[in-house]
């Protein structure tokens, strides 16, 4: 892509991160799908929280989906940083949502979602944002989602459907996905990272007996980024981001 294409002129979609939002050149595409995607304790949740919370704080409608821990216990987690104000709640800025009630509610009972179940459950997921007015999403995770669909072009136009009405409406979503350690490739079923408009990797790093995160941005259509990798330290006051220093120590590198 070259310095004078149209792209580049996107409207951007804030993280409120600082560091984030200087590698991104201000922030995601507006409207754009990115998934987010990790081994286990290597920060998406935090990361997803921190980007919905401080775009609420922002005045933006923020909205996340739950698919594996019950909402209050986030809520509970958010209330160690200090960015997070419960007014936000209050107020309806920002909204959590079960999915598992909302498959019971929709009658999604079945363990394999058949592709009539799926198109309902996009239905209800874009009506929600779209009656709530809501312009950043986490679907954490999408990982979760497609273990119930199974089948890689059932995922395929799951991620596409999804992600085509949330930008027709112009919320931007961050859809996080789940993988091993040592995984070799940016999801569960390979065909995630494809559809997405961008990938942003984080993993952990071993190194002089700490083990480090690290967040990478791999690819944002749009976008021009750094793909330089970088240490996230995770604290009350939240995310931030440092230069990776190459070198010194003994270092071997786990994903990512
Ligand atoms: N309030 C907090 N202050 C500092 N660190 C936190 C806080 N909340 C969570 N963390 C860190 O984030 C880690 C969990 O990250 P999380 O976002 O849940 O990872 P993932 O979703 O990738 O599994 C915890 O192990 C903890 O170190
Ligand atoms: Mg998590």
């Amino acid at each position: 892509m070259n310095a004078d294409s149209p792209h580049l002129d996107l409207p951007r979609c804030p993280t409120g991160i600082e560091g984030l939002d200087n590698i991104l050149d201000g922030g995601f595409p507006r409207g754009s799908t990115i998934l987010l995607t990790g081994s286990c304790g290597t920060g998406k949740t935090t990361l997803g929280l921190e980007y919905l919370v401080r775009g609420a704080n922002a005045g933006e409608r923020s909205m996340f989906l739950s698919v594996t821990e019950a909402s209050d216990r986030i809520v509970q987690n958010l209330a160690t940083f200090e960015f997070f104000d419960r007014k936000i709640l209050d107020d309806g800025k920002l909204v959590f949502i079960d999915v598992p009630i909302l498959y019971e509610k929709l009658g999604l009972s079945k363990q394999e979602l058949t592709p009539e179940d799926i198109d309902l459950l996009i239905t209800a997921i874009v009506d929600l944002a779209n009656t709530l007015k809501i312009q950043r999403l986490v679907l954490d995770s999408v990982t979760s989602v497609c273990f119930r669909i199974r089948h890689e072009e059932k995922i395929r136009d799951f991620i596409l459907k999804l992600g085509k009405s949330l930008s027709d409406i112009d919320c931007t979503t961050l859809l996080v996905s789940e993988i091993g350690p040592q995984a070799d490739r940016y999801s569960l079923y390979g065909v995630e990272e494809n559809i997405a408009d961008g990938v942003i990797l984080l993993g952990n790093i071993q190194r002089q007996g700490d083990l480090l995160r690290t967040l990478q941005i791999i690819k944002v259509r749009g976008a021009t980024h750094s793909r330089a990798q970088y240490v996230i330290e995770i604290t009350p006051l939240g995310i931030f981001l440092a230069p990776f220093l190459k070198g010194g120590g003994r270092t071997s590198t786990g994903n990512g």
